[in-house]
């Protein structure tokens, strides 16, 4: 017999998707094989970098290796302290030997949407500080076309939200500020921002729009992490792992 979870939200019932938490699982534990003695690795955030997080606090444990970790949100924080990783900072540590990190949308070519958990702008400080980036996810986030159905997510300044607004508006984005579950109001993000959902029609040059998006004041990050990720696990459904490498 199937196994069943009730969505209280929609009042029907839906079958439970076991087969992507095992493939999240082994995407990430395989990413963490990656990771070496003295390493410093950046934890993403999200429910898939979370496996990667538990597995390094494991090989810590086990293997007794010394590992420093800089978190990419709050959750990735409150995970690292629960699972036994030291923590340290950028400011210590500015370049990171490794971080391991979950996206939204994944192309061919290891571009990537990311920030549906609102941790965008520090997740890509983090990758950009880092020597090797490694994504982990589960088959359905691989795309033909990034941003095709999806929408770009925009950390944004909250005195500038209006004015940010109406230049995406020029640009022919659809933006629609998120909206937090279980409060009224706006999502906060960990630097105190709120966050744009924003939609295109047109996603033909993504590093055209992306300039011209950082180019908004007030715009703080966006999600699109352009030619960032070196490689990428996907768990597929039939419990085999998929590869995907970028050359810098
Ligand atoms: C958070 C992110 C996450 O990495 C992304 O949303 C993927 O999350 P999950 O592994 O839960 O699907 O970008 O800002």
């Amino acid at each position: 017999m199937k196994e069943f979870w009730l969505d209280w939200g929609k009042w029907k019932l839906k079958p439970k998707n076991d087969w992507k938490e095992k493939a999240k699982k082994t995407a990430a534990l395989e990413a963490v094989k990656h990771v070496r003695d003295g390493f410093i690795v950046g934890l993403g955030s999200g429910s898939t970098a979370a496996y990667a997080i538990a597995e390094i606090g494991r090989k810590i444990r086990e293997e007794e290796i010394e590992v420093l970790g800089i978190p990419t949100s709050t959750q990735a924080f409150y995970l690292a302290i629960r699972h036994g990783i030291p923590l340290t900072t950028l400011d210590e540590h500015p370049t990171i030997d490794l971080t391991i990190d979950g996206a939204d949308q994944i192309d061919k070519k290891l571009n990537l949407i990311k920030g549906m958990g609102g941790a965008l702008t520090r997740e890509k400080i983090v990758a950009l500080c880092s020597k090797k980036v490694v994504i982990v996810a589960d088959e359905t986030k691989l795309v033909e076309k990034l941003g095709e159905n999806h929408p770009i997510p925009i950390e944004v300044v909250p005195f500038a939200v209006s004015h940010v607004i109406s230049e995406i508006n020029k640009l022919g984005g659809k933006p629609k500020l998120r909206e937090t579950k279980g409060k009224v109001g706006p999502v906060i993000t960990d630097n105190g921002n709120y966050i744009l959902d924003v939609t295109f029609k047109q996603t033909e040059n993504l590093t055209e729009l992306n300039r011209k998006l950082k180019l908004i004041a007030g715009v703080v990050e966006t999600g699109l992490f352009l030619r960032i990720a070196d490689q990428a696990y996907l768990g597929k459904r039939n419990g085999d792992l998929m590869k995907l490498s970028r050359n810098r």
